[in-house]
């Protein structure tokens, strides 16, 4: 987790009840490499003290126009210099309201007013405050005058109520500022993606399957999501969570692995085949529980369909990108599998730099050659394939 390394946020903490979730986000912001500079509301510092936010963020948090720790006094100018956003998390409504004024009443207020850098908001309030003509649009003039509004969600509210007005979670947040910074490399395209293993019926309770993760898949997911394609993953069983901004369409077997990606298809620009997809299937999936005996028992199987070489042969084929993990003679293999399946690109790995770990250590070929990228926790690897597909794509455009 490094993806806000040497980034500068400013921090603004109004007063909400969502000010408790504020706490955590400073953690992951922290975690994720950012250097966090608290800023608190009178209201915020109702919520929770100044004392929590310097603890998480290792730095001094300010709450006072007037505070003279900064040595020209200018804490209000200062704080927002070489910085990379202004979050705002929570924002009540008084403050959305002030901004969209342009008021400067008090520390918050006023750097939002001074800064250079892009301001994030996000919102947190009951549903009726949220719901007024008011809030709607002032939150539509601050959209208007270049701000980033986040969320908010719905669902329970402090009050009691249901409704809209959530803040999102800490983790939605930190998605998003990450996303916030990423350049738009896929911008306009539509990936569609295979990730996890597939799982093939013996019987009602068991089958066959691998040990593939889907860490990777859904790494590429958000990797793709974050620099802004439209991305539909089509996911054998993991536990994983659906990657921010992808949508998901679950299966089981390779053949309905095979019928999703058919299905998710038109429109795409890019087919990335991540998916450790069985090559056999049991030939009779036994439609009740199979019972034991003291025999041998044989199980014959059956051929899949290579999804990947099947859209990679269409005429309206996307631009298609393979994956092949092996345990020896790597180069050789890969581009032989690049070939046959006639693929611009495909990234190859040892299995054992790679299956089910967090880190991945991988090289890609294309028609220029190999390119060995650096071993790296698979996001940033998702990264890197995102920046190196996106210059492919460039290149086939032109
Ligand atoms: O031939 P091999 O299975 O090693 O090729 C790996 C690549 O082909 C991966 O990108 C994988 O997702 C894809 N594949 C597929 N359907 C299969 C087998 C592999 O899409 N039945």
């Amino acid at each position: 987790m490094c993806e806000l390394k040497g980034r500068k946020l400013v921090l603004g903490v109004t007063g909400g009840v969502a000010a408790y979730k504020a706490a955590e986000l400073v953690r992951l912001l922290g975690k994720a490499g950012a250097d966090v500079h608290v800023v608190l509301t009178e209201g915020g510092a109702r919520f929770v003290t100044p004392v929590t936010y310097q603890a998480l963020s290792g730095n001094r948090v300010w709450t006072d126009l007037w505070d003279a720790r900064m040595d020209n006094n200018m804490a209000h100018i200062d704080l927002t210099r070489g910085a990379d956003a202004v979050l705002i998390a929570p924002a009540t409504a008084d403050v959305i309201a002030k901004l969209v004024q342009g008021r400067a009443d008090d520390l918050l207020t006023t750097l939002s007013l001074a800064r250079e850098c892009p301001l994030l908001v996000a919102p947190a309030m009951n549903r009726q405050m949220w719901e007024h003509p008011a809030t709607q649009r002032n939150v539509a003039q601050l959209a208007a005058d270049g701000a980033t509004v986040l969320g908010p969600a719905a669902g329970d509210q402090a009050c009691g109520e249901v409704g809209m007005g959530r803040m999102l979670e800490p983790e939605e947040l930190l998605e998003h500022v990450i996303a916030f910074f990423q350049p738009k490399l896929l911008a306009g395209r539509k990936v569609v993606l295979t990730a996890g293993p597939t799982f093939e019926a013996i019987d009602p309770v068991r089958g066959i399957t691998n040990t593939s993760s889907g860490k990777m898949g859904y790494a590429l997911a958000q990797a793709c999501a974050r620099a802004g394609a439209e991305v539909v993953l089509v996911s054998g069983p993991t536990g994983l969570p659906v990657p921010a901004g992808a949508r998901r369409a679950d299966v089981r077997s390779a053949l309905q692995m095979r019928d999703a990606v058919m299905a998710a298809l038109p429109g795409a620009d890019v087919f990335i085949g991540v998916a450790a997809v069985a090559d056999y299937r049991p030939a009779d999936a036994a439609e009740h529980k199979v019972k034991k005996s003291s025999a041998d028992m044989t199980l014959r199987l059956t051929p899949n369909p290579d999804i990947l070489a099947e859209v990679a042969a269409r005429a309206d084929a996307p631009f298609c990108v393979g994956f092949a993990a092996e345990s020896r003679d790597l180069d050789a293999y890969a581009e032989g599998k690049r070939r046959a399946k006639r693929l611009p690109m495909l990234v190859g790995n040892l299995v054992q730099d790679g299956l089910g770990s967090d880190d991945n250590l991988v090289i890609l070929y294309d028609d220029a050659g190999r390119h060995p990228l650096e071993r790296a926790p698979k996001t940033v690897v998702a990264r890197r394939i995102v920046e190196h597909l996106a210059g492919l794509l460039k290149t086939a455009a032109n």
